[in-house]
């Protein structure tokens, strides 16, 4: 362990930092996070905390992933409570670069996941995919990670990673762990601040939808277009959600399913006034006997 934790600004000090503690022959957990932290993002340090020596903890608010009409500018930026917050999981290292260092001027290199980052998120958000594999990249070759944590919330990402990972021989575990809810259903988020608390209520909807579209199956319905429809309705009763889309894909491609069979995934996206927010929870449909 790095103590007391470190706060690193430049390439040059995390590989310092990490050089030492590889030298040790200690493995090393990344996090690579956009910082305002909440118990989401806690669970993936906690997680690294225990399956390594020297946990990174990365905040970027990495403008490569945002659209031109995006919330990059008013994104929240607490550094001084999300480093606490880091001090208190017992964090060894903070990378948190200013943008010069990740994108020098002349930056021109980027890294692509064809065909899944075009699909659900990717069409709502062209090139976001794009931004957030080409940083995630660039991390992994600062902090040479053994293990990286990715949540759940966030599973066409983690599956965007994860392929990039695999198409390009790199040497890091992926780790995606569980979706952190509060006790009504929603999905920690860090842009959850955004919403009013009419806003708040109509936002649980989105989980709502999710559930009862797994609790369909779970009771034995088996026809996708009856559930899309149901989950729809939820969706559709809450004031003031605008939905981007609804559906039950493959866990894998994010390609929309035909049949309700295997692993499943619910996939949620809807503006809730001007907070784009999105969910997702995975169902395992049991086999036929
Ligand atoms: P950010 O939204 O800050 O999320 C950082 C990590 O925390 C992601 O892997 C995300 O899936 C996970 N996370 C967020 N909310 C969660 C929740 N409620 N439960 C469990 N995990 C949760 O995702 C990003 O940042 C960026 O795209 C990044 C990967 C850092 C690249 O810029």
């Amino acid at each position: 362990m790095i103590w007391p934790m470190e706060i690193a600004k430049t390439v040059e000090d995390v590989r310092r930092a990490v050089l030492t503690v590889r030298a040790n022959g200690k493995r090393v957990g990344l996090v690579p996070t956009m910082g305002a932290l909440h118990e989401g993002h806690l669970s993936l340090i906690r997680r690294a905390r225990i399956e390594t020596e020297c946990v990174v903890v990365s905040i970027f608010v990495n403008p490569a992933q945002f659209g031109p009409h995006e919330d990059l500018a008013r994104y929240p930026r607490p550094f001084d409570e999300d480093s606490r917050l880091c001090r208190q999981e017992s964090v060894d290292l903070v990378f948190a670069p200013d943008v010069s260092v990740v994108y020098p001027a002349g930056f021109a290199s980027f890294v692509a996941v064809d065909g899944l980052s075009d699909r659900m998120e990717g069409t709502f958000r062209p090139g976001h995919f794009r931004g957030v594999a080409t940083v995630v990249l660039k991390l992994f070759n600062i902090v040479a990670p053994d293990i990286a944590y990715f949540g759940q919330k966030d599973a066409q990402q983690a599956q965007v990673i994860r392929h990039m990972v695999r198409d390009l021989a790199m040497p890091v575990k992926i780790r995606v762990c569980p979706t952190v809810r509060e006790p009504d259903g929603l999905a920690l988020s860090s842009r959850n601040a955004y919403l009013s608390p009419d806003e708040r209520q109509s936002a649980l909807a989105l989980s709502r939808s999710l559930f009862k579209a797994k609790e369909l199956i779970e009771s034995g319905e088996r026809d996708a277009k009856s559930v899309r429809h149901k989950m729809r309705s939820v969706l559709e009763s809450a004031p003031g959600v605008v939905l981007d889309y609804s559906e039950l894909v493959d866990h894998v491609t994010f390609e929309p399913v035909r049949e309700i069979s295997g692993s499943l995934l619910a996939v949620v996206a809807a503006r809730v006034g001007k907070t784009r927010l999105i969910d997702n929870l995975p169902i395992d449909v049991p086999m036929k006997n």
